[in-house]
Formats: structure tokens, sequence, C-alpha cells
């Protein structure tokens, strides 16, 4: 049932272009997004809104940061997103203009059930999004979008976070249109981009060798720092999390400004830098980040955009992902990382799978 791939993992990574197209299919229509029967806003309700939390943990918190970005792009609401386990403990403002999103893969963690408790109490309207149908957080949300991603087995999340960006996108670009947020025009271009991503997706699959090369080079390092600005901050993120929680070594994530308040002490020749560093506006940023990890000897991995020459004189290996809007590199600039945490854990033979002390859905707080 591993469809020939040594591993469910492996095999969740190359299901994401499939994944993404069903998570898209039927969604995008002419002048809105539909997204199903699970979703009963009136025009008024979204009319009103003007705050989204968005509340999960772990991969399921990184797709969250992901979407507050677009969120913030696409629509004019406030955005708040934070982790279940904190949420829950908080003194949050919930009120009839606050839509609150939980994301959950199983449906069933224990903070982010406990988080939704909350707001339903306050009297906030709350939206699930799992990959679970009949799972607690679906069956207790006031709104339900599916994830069409299929069972996921690896316990690290791969293909559902695929899933749940794409369902996040949807709700952006629903909220944007429906509101009046966004130009027409520049919804109907953005849903056109969105469409065409599972094929982008495909491509970066087939480049697997490139990642298996870099692990190969790699693998043997105890210590990892990842950089990333802006959408590439929360991939910074995920990669940092795939690679400690499937080959347990160490690996630390930072937006890359953040780098000269703290960790560049870290950096020497022992430490590589993995950074994630599309074309897009703050490409030049992050540039001046990978010059400085340079200048204090530490080997950098650039996860980059086809046609960036300048990267190759930076950088010691570059992966390269398509070039595209800048909204979207995430759902590219993941799966690099996510092969590369899989190579290494390989390498080092490690339980993939199943990794110790991990159970696939935290169901106690
Ligand atoms: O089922 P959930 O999405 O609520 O799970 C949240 C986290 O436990 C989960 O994403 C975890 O971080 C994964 N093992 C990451 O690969």
């Amino acid at each position: 049932e591993k469809d020939g791939y040594p591993h469910y993992m492996a095999k969740e990574i190359h299901e994401q272009g499939a994944v993404l197209r069903s998570t898209l299919k039927g969604r995008l229509l002419e002048g809105s997004v539909d997204l199903g029967d699970g979703v009963n806003w009136t025009p008024d309700f979204l009319g009103s809104l003007r705050r989204i939390h968005l509340v999960a943990c772990g991969t399921s918190y990184y797709a969250c940061l992901v979407a507050e970005r677009v969120l913030e792009r696409w629509t004019t609401l406030d955005v708040k997103v934070d982790i279940a386990s904190e949420y829950r403990y908080r003194d949050v403002r919930i009120g009839a203009d606050t839509l609150a999103v939980f994301v959950s893969q199983s449906g069933e963690t224990a903070d982010t059930l406990a988080a939704q408790r909350k707001v339903r109490a306050m009297g906030g309207r709350c939206l699930g999004i799992t990959n679970v149908r009949g799972s607690t957080l679906a069956r207790e949300v006031h709104d339900l979008l599916l994830l069409k991603a299929g069972p996921e087995i690896g316990v690290a999340a791969t293909k559902t976070f695929m899933g749940q960006l794409g369902a996040l996108y949807l709700l952006a670009l629903k909220l944007g249109w429906d509101r009046g947020d966004l130009n027409p025009a520049e919804a109907e271009r953005l849903a056109s981009i969105l469409l065409k991503l599972p094929y982008e997706v495909e491509r970066v699959l087939e480049r697997e060798s490139e990642v298996k090369k870099a692990a190969e080079t790699f693998f043997g390092f105890d210590n990892f720092l990842f950089l990333g600005r802006g959408f590439s901050y929360p991939i910074a993120m995920e990669g940092a999390l795939k690679l400690k929680e499937i080959s347990y070594v160490h690996a630390e994530a930072y937006a890359a400004g953040e780098m000269k308040h703290g960790p560049i002490a870290l950096l020497e020749p022992n430490v590589p830098v993995m950074v994630v560093i599309p074309k897009d506006g703050l490409y030049e940023k992050t540039l001046s980040n990978v010059q400085e990890a340079r200048a204090r000897r530490s080997p950098v991995v650039a996860v980059a955009s086809d046609g960036d020459d300048l990267i190759c004189q930076m950088a010691d290996t570059v992966i390269r992902i398509p070039r595209c809007d800048e909204c979207f590199s995430p759902f590219l600039s993941v799966i690099p990382l996510q092969m590369f945490a899989y190579h290494v854990a390989l390498l080092r033979g490690r339980e993939i799978d199943q990794p110790r002390n991990l159970a696939k859905s935290v169901t106690v707080e």
C-alpha cells in the first residue's frame, strides 16, 4: 500500500500534486470561491467581519502562519495566529465580528479542540479545517472545510500541509473576493495562478535527485539554522520541524532579519544554513543574510528560484524551484525541505514513518 515507495512519507510527499488538485477541484468558480456545503456564511456575516483568528499546533500552525500573510495581503481583516496550547489560556477578544479558524489534520488534537470550545463558549463563529471526516473537530465546529488529502500514515505531516495551504488560500481568496477587499480582476488572476499550482508542485517533485545530493553532502552535520523572510519564514520553520522530527538533528528556524539579534553567534563551519530565498520582494534582504553566513564560513544551502544566477555565487548548494508570484512560493519551497528531512533521516538510519517519542495525533494536553 506504499505504492512501491520505501516509506509512507515518500509516498505522501509525491502525492502532493494530486492532493492540491483535489483540494481546489470544483472550488474556483466564475467570480467567487465555493467552500462547499459545510460552510454557511451569509453575505452580511462576511461583510461584518473585522477579525480572523487562526489556531493550530505543529505543522498545521505553520500553515496558519503562511495563511496570515496571504490574508493580510488579500483582505482588510485583522489577522491573529496562535498555537492552540497558548491561545486556549490567553485573554483573547472574540466578538460577532470575529471568525476563528481551527486547523487540524487529525481533528483530534486536544489543545486545538479546547481552543475551539473556548471560542464557541464566547459566542465566536468557528470554522474547522481537517482531513478527517467525522473527527471531533469536524463534529463540533459551526462550519467545516474538509481536506481531500486521503489518509496520512507517516507521523510527519506532508501532504496534509499542502492540502491545508490549498484550503487556506481558498478561504483567503473567498474573503477577499466576496467582501470586495480584492479587485475582481486581481481575484481572477490569483484564482488562475492557484489552478495551475498543482502542475508547478509536480515539477518540483521531479527534482528529488537534487535534494538527495544535498542531503548526502550535509547529513553528517548536527546543527542547522533555517532562515526565511515573509512567506518563506513559516516554511523555514516547517523545514526545521521536519528535520528535527524524523532525523533527530537539531534545527532552529529564524526570521532572516533576526539573525543579527542573536543566532549569528552560532555560525561557524560546522553549522550549515538552509535558506529559503525565492525571487520575491524580500530577496535582496535575505541575500544579505546569506552573505553574513558566508562571511562566518557557514555552509549555505539555498532553496532558490529558477534563473537566479546570483545565488550560485553565494551558496554552496542550490536547490531550485520554479519562479512564481510571491504569495504562492510556500507551495513549492516546502517540498525540497520535506525531501531534505526525508533523505537525511534515511542516511542516518532513522524510523522515518514512526519517529521516536511522537504520535500521529496528540490527544492529551
Ligand atoms: O492533527 P493536527 O494537525 O492537529 O496535528 C498537529 C501536530 O501535532 C502535527 O502537525 C505535528 O507537528 C506533525 N507531526 C508535524 O509533522
